[in-house]
């Protein structure tokens, strides 16, 4: 029998276009697709929009459309955009489709059969952008926190679903399945609400006098259900609940991704929903941050990037996938800037990746009149700890792709790729060549191949066209392999010719930052002629508590250690000068200080974004890094 996976990504509302945050779930639930097919899984991907409700009756109405009509064109922007960018969906649900009304009615009869639907008069603050009535304690002012606008006071009669029975079960099932939430910072959140209140049971129709764009309960024909009890059940009615065979094969298999913005839905109403209706729960819930693009906004080239076409269109479609799958660090939010995608694909990808291509293919040309050599039986040149290195780094890749740590996965398969570049620099093929017969040479350069080969079936899930125009050059076009067959570095068949692939991954130019160098950044702010600060000046620098995620040597620098911290502001890197006096395992984990709004300064090809505090008697003595106590949490800042 086969493995299963089922990912889905959220329905995306029809009240706007695709932008930048609903292309990035879509690309990591394409990414995991094609990354469990890799691995024989029988994979299967939902995507689709949420159609019903409030919002969307007044987007159409704004625009003088009949919802039904309004929602067919802005549901068929969202399925071609991601059909011509080759996200891979199965199948794309509407809530608008008779398919998925069937299975909703069908869901409320059960619920309803069962008792635990009851009507009630209930009257509230209601919020049209969120959808949902607000307690007293939540509003502000009140308005909505989230959209600054009036709550509407509606009293009404309605039907309500008894989620209070099952928050005891809930918090146990979360309890006893420690992943059913990852990461553990939106588990913690959604325990504190099941631990700390009292779950209010969950209003779930909206009367028809009030709302007539939904889809009608099938025990009272005044009222249409409340979208958020409609929207959930995509997830199953997408794969024929109950009968269809998709759903047997598929809902055990359930992996939905998100964005920390609707964790209490998916968190709480949506397993609820499902303990009610005798359906077992989902497997993982999925949360993600949120991109930050207020700086995107105001760079001159992105602030006109306003959709995913755009974004591809600017810098290529595996370029972008990269980015999302790097430098997001899965559960923390991010920052959306040109300058941190171009990095990485000026270094990651043209750089690292690129070269190590493109150097091999032209060595094999060069050398083997570009046919894949035979690897000489008198030296194997370093196959066998090649082979354990790639081994290595694939299997954390894995590791780390399965509990969703794309950022960390991908730099461990880096790890490989700067190690077989530092190979190429360390065997010095153009040397060999020059000692005739010497047996070196047709090993190295198929040991490279070999990798590089590895590389590209590992990486294809990411790399799409990068990785296909790879197997191509290696006349692999068709092949199929499985991951463990790559290990042995033994694929390649001798005298196979192959094909230059181009340049994958062209470089990206751009005005660089000024290099600033940390001595000038160490500077005082600004200091008065007597040496002291103005208390103004003291409170311009944003210092700030921050956790040390993951740290590492840069190569080539015997000072410097680049971090990735969360400031509780963002993730972000800073480098630091401190590489001769800690390791960098020792930091993983620790609190220290940072100086969070300093200008960029590039090191080593790296933007450091801030420093940490270190502190020393004398010039000479080793700094010592400021730690600060666990009790002081992230992001507090120094006052
Ligand atoms: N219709 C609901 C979901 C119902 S699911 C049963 C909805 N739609 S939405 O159009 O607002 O999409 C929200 C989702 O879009 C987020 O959960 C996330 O997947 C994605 N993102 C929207 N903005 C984002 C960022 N700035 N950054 C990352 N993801 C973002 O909520």
């Amino acid at each position: 029998m086969h493995n299963r996976f089922y990912v889905t990504t959220p329905i995306y509302y029809v009240n706007a276009e695709p932008h930048i945050g609903h292309l990035y779930t879509t690309v990591l639930a394409d990414f995991l697709t094609r990354f469990y097919r890799l691995r024989g899984y029988d994979a299967f991907f939902l995507t689709g929009t949420d159609e019903h409700g409030d919002k969307i009756a007044r987007a159409a109405a704004e625009r003088g459309r009949e919802p039904q009509e309004y929602a067919d064109r802005i549901s068929a922007v969202f399925r071609e955009t991601w059909r011509d960018i080759g996200i891979g969906f199965d199948d794309f649900i509407r809530t608008s489709e008779p398919r998925h009304r069937r299975v909703v009615q069908a869901i409320l009869q059960r619920v309803y059969d069962a008792g635990d639907i009851y009507f009630s008069s209930y009257g509230g603050h209601y919020c049209v952008g969120c959808e949902r009535f607000f307690t007293e304690k939540e509003m502000v002012d009140g308005k909505c926190p989230d959209h600054d606008r009036p709550l509407e006071f509606v009293q009404e009669e309605n039907y309500f679903f008894r989620m209070s029975k099952y928050q005891g079960w809930l918090a146990e099932h979360i309890n006893t399945h420690p992943d059913f939430i990852r990461p553990e910072r939106y588990r913690n959140e959604v325990l504190s609400i099941l631990n700390n209140e009292v779950l209010e049971d969950l209003c779930i129709s909206r009367p028809k006098t009030r709302l007539q764009w939904g889809i009608p309960l099938p025990f009272d024909e005044r009222y249409v259900t409340y979208v958020w009890f409609d929207a959930l059940i995509n997830y199953i009615s997408a794969l024929g609940f109950p009968d269809d065979s998709r759903f047997k094969t598929y809902w055990p298999a359930a992996q939905h991704l998100i964005a920390k913005d609707i964790v209490k839905p998916h968190g709480i109403f949506w397993p609820t929903m499902l303990k009610a209706a005798g359906i077992e729960p989902y497997r993982n819930l999925n949360v993600h941050g949120y991109w930050k693009m207020e700086d995107a906004k105001m760079s001159k080239s992105l602030g006109n990037v306003v959709g995913p076409r755009d974004l591809i269109a600017r810098f290529g479609n595996d370029q972008i996938r990269y980015f999302f799958l790097r430098e997001m660090t899965f559960g923390l939010d991010a920052k959306f800037t040109e300058e941190a995608v171009i990095n990485r694909i000026n270094y990651d990808l043209a750089n690292d990746l690129g070269n190590l291509v493109k150097r091999s293919f032209a060595m094999t040309q060069k050398y083997f009149a570009g046919r894949v050599p035979a690897r000489s039986s008198a030296d194997d040149a370093g196959r066998g700890e090649l082979a354990a290195l790639l081994k290595a780094s694939a299997d954390e890749y894995s590791a780390a792709v399965e509990r969703c740590q794309f950022s960390v996965g991908l730099e461990r398969l880096w790890e490989f790729v700067r190690a077989l570049n530092r190979y190429i620099d360390e065997r010095k093929p153009w040397a060999l060549a020059k000692e005739p017969g010497s047996p070196a040479l047709a090993s190295v350069m198929r040991n490279l191949l070999e990798s590089i080969h590895a590389l590209a079936v590992l990486l294809a899930p990411v790399c799409v066209d990068g990785s296909a125009k790879i197997l191509a050059g290696l006349g692999r076009g068709d092949t199929v392999v499985a991951i463990d067959t790559l290990f042995s570095l033994d694929c390649l068949a001798d005298g196979q010719a192959i094909t230059d692939p181009g340049i994958l991954y062209p470089r990206i130019e751009r005005e660089e930052t000024p290099a600033v160098s940390p001595e000038k950044e160490n500077k005082p702010v600004n200091t008065e002629q007597d040496g002291l600060l103005d208390i103004g000046d003291f409170a311009k620098v944003d210092i700030r508590v921050a956790k040390v995620l993951t740290a590492e040597r840069i190569e080539g620098s015997d000072k410097l250690l680049e971090l990735r911290v969360d400031s509780g502001l963002d993730e972000r890197t800073i480098i630091a000068g401190i590489a001769q006096h800690y390791e960098p395992a020792y930091l993983v984990g620790k609190k220290i200080l940072l100086v969070a709004n300093l200008k960029p300064a590039v090191l080593f090809k790296r933007t450091s974004n801030g420093m940490l505090l270190a502190a020393k008697k004398d010039k000479k003595d080793a700094p010592v890094l400021i730690e600060v106590d666990d009790r002081i949490p992230v992001g507090a800042r120094l006052s």
